[in-house]
């Protein structure tokens, strides 16, 4: 299966599950499980929310608190009768996971799709680029997206089915010079996530990790 197939997969399962699921018609529109998509707030990740949206998903949307996000809210809202969560924060902040699962607990929300969407990348000749960068990129990309997994996947295993997507890219499996450290992250992404996948085959179904390349 090439990358993109993988991703044309991912949406194909979520359209089915909609279909066949009986048990959501029975359901008030906040009884129903919740999306989380990371790094909701422009690019691939508003794109994501869009097309959840459109499919009747209740969402909650989390990115950088720089004020996109409650646009993105607000755009979806007046578009579909669904109801769209945010929860703005800065995900390499060694506490923000935590925060945020807080907050979904609290509100007692339950999860049957979680995309791990939020990246960052740095091109440049390796030493040139100040080290803080690459332990940024390495915090979000995999630190925060292996934290997520690890909180929410006994959320989506209460479900009857559930899905994971973590984004990574094609650039995980070329040696790309001037992008190593990306490059690295988002290997990591990609055989993490093909690991996990054999891990949860029997309770989860979860998508290959997707891969797309320049968009
Ligand atoms: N675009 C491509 O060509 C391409 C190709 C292959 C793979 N990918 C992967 O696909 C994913 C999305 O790419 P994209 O191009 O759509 O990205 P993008 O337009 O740069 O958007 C990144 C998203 O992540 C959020 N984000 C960044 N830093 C964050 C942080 N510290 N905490 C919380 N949220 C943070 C951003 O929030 P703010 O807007 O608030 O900063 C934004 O919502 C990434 O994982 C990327 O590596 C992209």
């Amino acid at each position: 299966m090439t990358p993109f197939g993988g991703f044309a997969a991912y949406f194909s399962l979520i359209f089915d599950v909609r279909m066949l699921s009986g048990k959501n018609k029975m359901q008030t529109q906040n009884q129903r499980p919740f999306s989380l998509i990371t790094g909701a707030s422009r690019g691939i990740g508003e794109a994501f929310a869009f097309t959840c949206a459109q499919r009747g998903r209740n969402l909650l949307l989390v990115a950088f608190p720089d004020g996109r996000l409650e646009e993105v809210q607000r755009e979806l809202l007046a578009a579909f009768s669904v109801t769209i969560l945010i929860f703005p924060i800065d995900l390499t902040l060694a506490d923000a996971v935590d925060r945020l699962f807080r907050y979904c607990q609290e509100k007692k929300l339950t999860f049957d799709l979680l995309i791990n969407n939020a990246g960052l990348g740095a091109g440049g000749l390796f030493e040139n680029i100040p080290i803080e960068k690459y332990l940024q990129i390495m915090d979000l990309n995999n630190k925060a997206m292996v934290s997520l997994c690890h909180r929410f996947l006994p959320l989506l295993q209460a479900q009857e089915r559930a899905y994971l997507l973590n984004m990574s890219s094609m650039e995980a499996t070329l040696p790309l010079p001037y992008k190593a450290v990306y490059t690295g992250s988002k290997n990591f992404v990609y055989a993490f996530s093909l690991a996990l996948r054999e891990e949860q085959k029997k309770d989860l179904f979860p998508s290959p990790s997707s891969a797309p390349g320049r968009s």
